[in-house]
């Protein structure tokens, strides 16, 4: 089975995008041919600083390594390494409609609070489309945030299909049932973001066990006093489901656990095994970032094996399109 997945390699990587989509990358690896990528191209669609980007790109890239991706077991590369990418968009444009694009809720959200929004912005997804359809993607493992634009992948693919003939697999997201949207600690309504969360309520991976601590300490619950999943408890609920996927347990049966206990016991309980969880991820990080070279080297092997698959679907493309030599090879 082949399994793709992309992450933007913009500020620094929390518990939301570790829980709802890093776990299933690593877990993904034993279940078929994984092929994670960093999407440096999609980073460029907002203002940004290049030296900043490739900083985040080396610390991304080590947090993947550290959180357990093989590069023998899994193709991990660089999007901007593989051309083919940026092409297939290009040529996936004419199979994508105008209105779908506009009714993107992320485009809505990031554009609302972009002073220039670019158009890269507003294609952002047909480039999405093309990473997943370039390796004949079986299944896509994200978090809920991502459900749209995998909507909008299997629609592109659909409608290339049927006017151009069989080309490319229609792919299917995989999203967990608990943990795919983390919220944020301080503003329970909203999801855990780096562009849009608030900085108490952002748990980064690679943050100091005391600043973890001090996160879970002061998150905002409501005014009751049971610890129960339940619509109206959304901060107790956000709390539950990410001690649920550290531990390997339901949410049900944590609201036995910790029945009758204090919110400030359960805030403290859930502080301290996410600083277990993430503490060899944090040590083994260090010593990954640290040098910048053997980085490269690991992408760069990665992006020689993702280009062999890339340029196959690229010829079956420009022949079905007309574009190009009619044979491969000129
Ligand atoms: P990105 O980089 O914003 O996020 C990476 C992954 O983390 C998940 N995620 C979350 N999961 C649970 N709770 C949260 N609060 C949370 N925040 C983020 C995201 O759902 C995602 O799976 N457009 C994509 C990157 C992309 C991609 C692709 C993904 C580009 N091409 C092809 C899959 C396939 C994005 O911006 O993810």
């Amino acid at each position: 089975m082949r399994i793709f997945s992309g992450i933007q390699p913009t500020g620094r990587k929390h518990l939301g995008n570790y829980i709802g989509a890093i776990t299933q990358y690593v877990a993904l690896q034993e279940a078929g041919e994984a092929i994670i990528c960093i999407v440096d191209l999609h980073a460029t669609t907002v203002a940004y600083d290049p030296a900043r980007l490739r900083s985040d790109l080396y610390d991304l890239a080590a947090v993947l390594l550290a959180a357990g991706l093989d590069p023998e077991r899994c193709i991990f590369f660089r999007q901007s390494d593989v051309l083919e990418h940026a092409e297939l968009q290009w040529l996936l444009m004419g199979s994508t409609a105008y209105g779908e694009l506009t009714r993107m809720t992320q485009f809505k959200d990031k554009s609302a609070v972009q002073e220039f929004i670019s158009a890269g912005i507003f294609s952002y997804p047909v480039l999405m489309a093309a990473d997943i359809l370039l390796y004949g993607t079986e299944r896509v493992p994200v978090g809920d945030d991502q459900r749209q634009h995998i909507e909008l992948t299997r629609d592109v693919a659909q409608r290339f299909n049927s006017r151009f003939g069989e080309t490319f697999v229609v792919p299917e997201g995989v999203i967990p049932e608990v943990g795919a949207r983390i919220m944020d600690l301080q503003n329970p309504e909203k999801k855990m973001s780096t562009t849009g969360g608030t900085p108490q309520g952002t748990v980064y991976v690679t943050d100091e066990p005391a600043a973890i601590i001090k996160k879970f300490k002061s998150a905002v619950t409501d005014s009751g006093r049971e610890i129960r999943h339940a619509d109206d408890k959304a901060g107790i609920s956000n709390l539950l489901e990410i001690l649920a996927v550290i531990r390997g347990t339901t949410v049900g049966r944590l609201e036995e656990e910790f029945a009758g206990a204090g919110y400030g016991d359960f805030k403290l309980a859930v502080g301290e095994a996410v600083v277990d969880y993430l503490a060899p991820v944090r040590e083994r990080y260090t010593q990954l970032r640290a040098d910048e070279d053997e980085l490269e080297q690991v992408l760069a092997t990665g992006a020689d094996k993702a280009r062999g698959v890339a340029a196959q679907t690229m010829t079956r493309v420009r022949r079905a399109m007309g574009v190009g030599p009619a044979r491969a090879g000129r």
